[in-house]
């Protein structure tokens, strides 16, 4: 029996900043960020919108009224948890209507989270192959104004539903993963903006590549000619064309171009989302998906799971048949089409009036269009509504 991603659904809010703008706001030339950097816009997060309302966004295109009646599993893999003891998890499972006979949990290993939820679906899967699993990775990158951090954030959430005999992508049991205890990127639990070595954590996400890469070949007996594409965990899209390139030379030039081909399908939506760490890793395979022309069933694809801290994993998945019948129709058009361009006056002032601290406060949803919203906090009690 074959487990792995049966559908898959993204969410990000209806704002979004011009890199270009961001980078005269900055006194930077725009080609450090659109080609340096790889990112042509970013979202960016109004205060109605959190970790839990994004999820909750993502899931609901994909759950039909049969699976908020079955599902017994929901894992919720975030780092931008919105309480220090109660899982964001508990909130989705009464947010999208799922039947309380279920089991709710929130992980947290920075963007490698997201990774760890989905194999612990499969595997649960594999002993339980009647079940489905709710998997979301949801997440806000926020390194501050001015900094040089600001110009790889973004957020958003992807939400999978892992099954048996899955209609997008089978996950193989060939994951390759490592841990070693490093500071390139953390947020103490009094920030609520993340502190990074941001040379270091390039060099960090390359060398995890390619040691596991190398560990991989080494165990599994496969090579580069194996896979159709790789995708990478893209804080920012060059990142991951860093990482691609450091393998490359092991294809002849016709591999080579191809291999680059589908690295640039699978960074057309994360080129215009910035980063939503833990989900960065999926859109990037949900933009693979939507955007390469010759995938075919049977096709291995290669995974490249990073979190700072670090952990990473190195893993394969096999494209299955007609899979562009399981995705959500022109979901991502839909997203980038409604979203409203901000000002970089207009973006700073929003940044700023997200919702921290303790006091009562109401918000306005109005302008948000979401179906999930965050109205506010009484008595340290966050609102969730939905329209
Ligand atoms: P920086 O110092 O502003 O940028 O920081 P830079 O000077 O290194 O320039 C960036 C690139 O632009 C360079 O290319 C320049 O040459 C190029 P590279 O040498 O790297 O190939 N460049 C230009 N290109 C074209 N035209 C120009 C031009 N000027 C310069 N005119 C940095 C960049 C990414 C370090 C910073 O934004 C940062 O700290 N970001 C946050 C950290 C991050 O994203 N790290 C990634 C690895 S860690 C990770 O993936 C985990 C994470 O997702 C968190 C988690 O796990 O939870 C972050």
């Amino acid at each position: 029996m074959q487990v792995g991603i049966d559908q898959i659904s993204f969410f990000s809010p209806n704002y979004y900043i011009d890199m270009v703008d961001l980078a005269m706001a900055r006194e930077q030339d725009p080609n450090k960020y659109l080609i340096g950097i790889g990112q042509t816009q970013q979202a960016v997060i109004p205060p109605t919108q959190d970790a839990v309302t994004m999820a909750a966004n993502a899931a609901e295109s994909i759950l039909t009224d049969t699976d908020r009646e079955q599902l017994d599993l929901i894992i919720f893999a975030t780092e931008s948890g919105v309480d220090n003891s109660k899982s964001a998890a508990a909130y989705l499972q009464r947010l999208l209507g799922i039947q309380s006979y279920a089991r709710t949990i929130e992980i947290k290993q920075a963007c490698y989270a997201g990774t760890y939820g989905l194999m612990q679906a499969r595997d649960y899967v594999e002993l339980n192959p009647n079940k489905k699993v709710l998997v979301v990775a949801s997440d806000i990158a926020r390194y501050g104004l001015g900094t040089s951090g600001e110009v790889t954030q973004g957020g958003g959430a992807v939400a999978m539903l892992v099954t048996a005999n899955p209609r997008i992508m089978t996950l193989e049991r060939d994951n390759q993963f490592m841990t070693k205890e490093v500071m390139d990127f953390w947020r103490p639990v009094y920030a609520t903006e993340a502190r990074v070595d941001g040379k270091f954590s390039n060099d960090v996400y390359q060398s995890f590549f390619v040691e596991l890469w190398d560990r991989y070949r080494h165990i599994t007996g496969k090579d580069i000619n194996d896979f159709k594409a790789f995708v990478f965990h893209l804080p920012y899209t060059k990142l991951g064309l860093k990482g691609l390139r450091k393998i490359l030379p092991e294809a002849d030039e016709a591999k080579q171009s191809s291999l680059l081909e589908q690295f640039e399908a699978s960074r057309v939506d994360n080129k215009n989302i910035g980063n939503l760490y833990t989900g960065s890793l999926y859109l990037s395979l949900l933009s693979l998906l939507n955007h390469s022309h010759d995938l075919i069933a049977g096709d291995r694809i290669g995974l490249f799971s990073y979190g700072s801290g670090a952990e990473g994993e190195f893993y394969s998945g096999i494209i299955q048949e007609n899979y562009q019948e399981a995705l959500v129709t022109d979901q991502m058009e839909n997203i980038l089409s409604n979203r409203t361009k901000l000002s970089i006056l207009e973006y700073e002032t929003m940044f700023n009036s997200a919702l921290m601290g303790a006091d009562d406060r109401q918000l306005d949803g109005t302008k948000d269009p979401a179906k999930y919203i965050l109205t506010g906090l009484r008595e340290e009690r966050r609102q969730y509504e939905q329209h």
